[in-house]
């Protein structure tokens, strides 16, 4: 059949997903910046314009099916399928698929006939393709994704080790299943469900264990164990953070994690334990003990690389798989652990995430707001009074000539203060990233001095979405009736970098925000079409910062903590869209199809821009909408949250979340970015972010400001938690280095770094900073004092506080009280860690010619080590690099060095924790070192050695050397 119209699109998509979208009218805050009639000169206080009518952003009034009382259930009505014509060889098999009875055709048509192909890839992937056996594009919706836009993982030369097993049936219809060999546990099994496959509803069922432990399926608010009675909708939406439903990001990937008892390997029939089970064991070991878990955990993931709107609707034990369309494509990673599947995961499927410079590392501030070149060289000059480490300034959409991309306002930020701002910025090391909108505006034809340059260059060359009919597809956004590139049209990628490299000639950046990328649009269809001789257009509704529109509310407690500034509360409403189904791409390719890798390609644009703009240079860009992969590009922030205690806890989540996603250049709007932040709040978020590695502080236009220094406790907490951060950025970067290399993570869940440990299994309050710190934040208003947990403890493990040097006494499996003053952020170290630290400078570029130090956190047999590596920073193909090793063990440190990269800066410090006994005579390659630069304090074990760049001049990794305190 043909494919459908746009209404028909619409509304199946509408009501297969348990989409935002469909409900978001209702309920949404504002998700983005906009222009204000209050705060600065703007269309609407210059000339009046028209305003697109708020009909025009009312979507059809559709009730999600999974919501719909009447809806099918395919699963009743369905035949399913048989499988025949078997072929089977030692890396596969395949076979034909046929419908196994009458056509149900409950949400669209069933395709009759299938074909089945398995491939064992390697030895850790399984992958099972199952697509239509006659793909004419005439007559079919399943869009097969090509291997350009989104790289389909290929068989490798051998999977002879593969411990996964594809088994499959025909009773009742046909069924398949992944099985462990080793163990024989099922891992996906859709026996005793029906596979249904029409051209517009794919549907398969996957049986799990009683209590699962299943993550990601993302972008999603949401807890990092998800649960198992909700629908997980996959569909990109611009929405301001709404929780457990569909988000900016498209990620049909999931870990699983299943804990045995240990040795179960050896129990072929072993199952899973269930967590009520583990309960009941108070987690098998005594408090205290040390004496090993006595559980282990097996891990394995699995990727659906389909582009399709989708739900997964996670019942108590089966995952139900709806796709919109396209081929089931599943990749399944053996594991064992996590870190195994996410490196599987990374390195063959999605790639491995993109190096950041150094620079990226330090603190950026940001808000939707700034008025002028002035007022933003006031807020950098004001972090520096306040000495609050700052690297980067951002700008948010007021910078734009009336919202327009690539452009400066001509009063506002005028083209003729760039030279000396920036000029000014970069003299002090400091860096400046502008936000870059997806929708591109559409002049008016009727006004010469409406004309826009970048969007006549567009449209010569043919770069944007059109309607099914051939004409231009016109949406709105901030600027009034827009249009929107086609990255699948063969000139829109160059287009783009070409606009990129002449905007640079006019504003130095150093990076690109992406935003507005899924993509947005704020009213239904092609709404401009016909009406472009009004723009420039005001959008559908009242914007932040309108008189008379949105008054903020303040977080929870804020009337204890800061009464004078308590505000009444009463949020706007906005109606969230997106470009719709029927706009067509290059090649009649729908939006219905690719929806959700368009913010994906426009970060791939992106990075192309950046390299033509910086050669050889690691790109930076902050996206909105990403797809499985994109952290090979670019990094993400968590969209628009609110400042509320719930959304600095969710960060946590979406975090690790990110890290399973393979994009850990993650961190979100420090402080909040809807509503009024409070002092409490902002301290606590100051300090915790400090630990992620993307680190911004972020607000609405209309909220109070919240650059740290807006309050004295802020500015205190901010200092304070910035010194580890910057203290630790050779650890962080080291950390950044093995992930792009490795595909190992960053920020880490305390499950995936203590497997044993099935208590763990859904920590989310607490993280840790690559394998060696820990952070245990405060995430609730007015309280002292944290409760956490330190793992790995039974298996012999130990912690030390980051402030005292002094060895945590805490007992395996129990939580603890820990001390947390407003301004305090608890921090630990693992025993058995060396952590590479710098001395910390204003900003990266003086950090990075500081004198190095070292954490030597001994572990209870006096055991550490660790690495560190170093490059110039911004390199893409780095020329020379170092990779430097740290052992430790009988008091004594030793250090070996690799690689020709050079570095000068000296040792400063050496501070060794869990020094027990006094320690004797400290030598340096056999130098004693003078008792004036030697610390030791027998109570808290702490030995410090400082003054040591005498003995280091020329640099600390010249050459191998060895520390002995014996
Ligand atoms: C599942 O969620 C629904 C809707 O939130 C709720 O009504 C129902 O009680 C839940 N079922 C279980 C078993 O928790
Ligand atoms: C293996 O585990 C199953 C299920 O826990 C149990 O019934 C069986 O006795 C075990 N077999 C051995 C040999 O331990
Ligand atoms: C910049 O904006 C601030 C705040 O609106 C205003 O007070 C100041 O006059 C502006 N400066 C310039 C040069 O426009
Ligand atoms: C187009 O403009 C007319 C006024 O000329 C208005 O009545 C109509 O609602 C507009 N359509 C949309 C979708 O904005």
């Amino acid at each position: 059949m043909a494919r459908t119209s746009f209404l028909q699109a619409s509304s199946l998509l509408s009501s297969f997903l348990a989409l935002t979208n469909a409900q978001a009218s209702n309920s949404a805050t504002p998700t983005k910046a906009g222009w204000s009639t209050t705060l600065n000169g703007t269309p609407t206080s210059f000339r009046s314009v028209f305003t697109i009518p708020a009909s025009a952003d009312v979507g059809a009034d559709l009730i999600p099916n999974i919501q719909d009382p009447q809806a099918v259930n395919a699963q009743d009505l369905c035949p399913g399928y048989t499988a025949s014509q078997l072929q089977q060889n030692d890396r596969g098999l395949s076979a034909v698929l046929t419908l196994a009875g009458k056509a149900c055709n409950v949400y669209g048509n069933d395709i009759e006939a299938l074909n089945l192909k398995v491939e064992y890839q390697s030895n850790d992937r399984l992958s099972i393709n199952i697509r239509p056996a006659n793909l004419d594009a005439s007559n079919s919706s399943q869009w097969i994704i090509p291997e350009s836009l989104i790289p389909r993982p290929a068989a490798e030369s051998s999977a002879a080790d593969l411990d996964l097993a594809f088994a499959w049936g025909n009773e009742p219809s046909f069924w398949f299943s992944v099985t462990r060999k080793s163990s024989g546990d099922v891992l996906f099994t859709t026996e005793g469900s029906h596979l249904v496959y029409e051209n517009q509803f794919v549907e398969f069922v996957n049986s799990l264990p009683e209590d699962y432990n299943l993550y990601g399926l993302g972008e999603r608010i949401h807890g990092l164990k998800l649960n198992n009675n909700f629908t997980a909708t996959i569909y990109a939406a611009d929405v301001g953070d709404p929780i457990d439903r569909n988000l900016y990001g498209s990620h049909p990937f999931y870990l699983e994690t299943r804990y045995f008892e240990a040795g179960g390997h050896s129990n072929k029939t072993k199952r899973a334990l269930k967590a009520s089970e583990l309960h009941q064991r108070s987690f098998g070991y005594e408090k205290g003990s040390s004496s090993g878990s006595p559980y282990k955990s097996v891990s394995h993931g699995v990727y659906y690389r389909n582009l399709h709107g989708m739900d997964v609707v996670l019942q108590p034990t089966s995952l139900t798989w709806r796709s919109l369309g396209g081929e089931i494509d599943l990749f399944f990673f053996a594991g064992e652990t996590q870190p195994e599947v996410t490196k599987q995961y990374q390195t063959s499927a999605i790639g491995l995430p993109a190096m950041q410079s150094y620079w990226t590392f330090g603190f950026h501030q940001c808000r939707w707001g700034y008025r002028n070149w002035t007022e933003l060289r006031e807020i950098v000059e004001t972090m520096r009074t306040f000495n609050i480490p700052m690297e980067t300034i951002w700008l948010d959409i007021d910078y734009m000539d009336q919202y327009r991309d690539f452009t400066l306002d001509p009063v506002t930020f005028s083209p003729s203060g760039v030279a000396d701002f920036f000029g000014w910025l970069h003299g002090n090391n400091q860096h400046f990233v502008p936000i870059v909108d997806g929708a591109i505006y559409i002049p008016n034809p009727q006004n010469a001095s409406d004309a826009y340059d970048t969007y006549n260059r567009g449209n010569e060359s043919g770069v944007f979405l059109k309607n099914p009919d051939g004409s231009q597809y016109i949406g709105a956004v901030w600027p009034g009736y827009t249009v929107f590139p086609d990255w699948l049209s063969s000139n829109g990628v160059s287009w783009w970098v070409k606009e990129m490299v002449e905007w640079y000639k006019e504003v130095p950046f150093s990076g690109f925000w992406v935003d507005m990328t899924e993509v947005s649009s704020f009213c239904v269809g092609s709404c401009g079409t016909g009406n472009v001789t009004l723009n420039p257009v005001h959008p559908p509704f009242s914007l932040p910062g309108e008189v008379g529109n949105i008054v903020f509310d303040y977080p929870e407690g804020f009337n204890i903590t800061n009464v004078t500034e308590a505000a009444s509360a009463s949020a706007g409403d906005l109606a969230v869209h997106a470009v719709s189904p029927n706009a067509t791409h290059a090649n009649g390719v729908q939006e219905y199809d690719v929806h959700n890798v368009w913010g994906h390609q426009i970060i791939n644009a992106t990075y192309q821009g950046l390299l033509s703009v910086f050669p050889g240079k690691r790109p930076f860009i902050i996206g909105r909408s990403t797809f499985a992969g994109s952290g090979k590009w670019a990094g993400h922030w968590g969209g628009d949250n609110a400042s509320k205690w719930a959304y600095m806890f969710f960060s946590i989540p979406q975090a690790l979340s990110f890290s399973l996603f393979g994009i850990p250049m993650f961190g979100v709007d420090t402080c909040g970015f809807n509503g009024n932040t409070d002092a409490e709040l902002c301290a606590r978020w100051m300090q915790l972010s400090a630990f992620f590695p993307f680190y911004r502080n972020h607000n609405v236009l209309s909220a109070i400001p919240q650059e740290p220094y807006r309050w004295e406790s802020v500015a205190s907490a901010s200092r304070s938690a910035m010194h580890i951060r910057y203290t630790l950025l050779p650890y962080m970067y080291t950390l950044f280095h093995q992930a792009h290399t490795t595909g190992s993570t960053v920020m880490r869940a305390l499950a995936w770094e203590f497997p044993n440990e099935p208590q763990l299994a859904a920590v989310d309050t607490q993280f840790l900073l690559g394998p060696n710190i820990l952070v245990t934040p405060v995430l609730e208003p007015q309280v002292d004092t944290v409760n956490g947990v330190f793992p790995g403890i039974v298996d012999g493990g130990s912690w030390y506080d980051w402030y005292t040097g002094e060895r945590v006494n805490a007992e395996a499996g129990v939580n603890t009280t820990i001390s947390a003053p407003l301004g305090h952020i608890p921090v630990f170290v693992r025993g058995g860690s060396v952590l590479p630290t710098q001395e910390p400078g204003y900003t990266t570029t003086e950090s990075r010619s500081n004198p190095w130090g070292l954490i030597v956190a001994l572990s209870d047999v006096g055991e550490a080590s660790g690495s560190l590596y170093v490059d110039d920073g911004e390199s893409l193909e780095p020329s020379e690099t170092l990779d430097i090793s740290f052992a430790a063990m009988k008091s004594q440190l030793k250090v070996e060095v690799t690689g020709g990269y050079k570095d000068n800066n000296t040792l400063g410090n050496v501070t060794i924790l869990g020094v027990k006994g006094g320690c004797g005579q400290v030598q340096l390659n056999g130098a004693t070192i003078d008792a004036s630069k030697i610390d030791y304090n027998e109570t808290s074990t702490v030995l410090k050695l400082s003054g040591l760049d005498d003995l280091t001049k020329g640099g600390a990794w010249q050459v191998a050397w060895t520390l002995s305190w014996a």
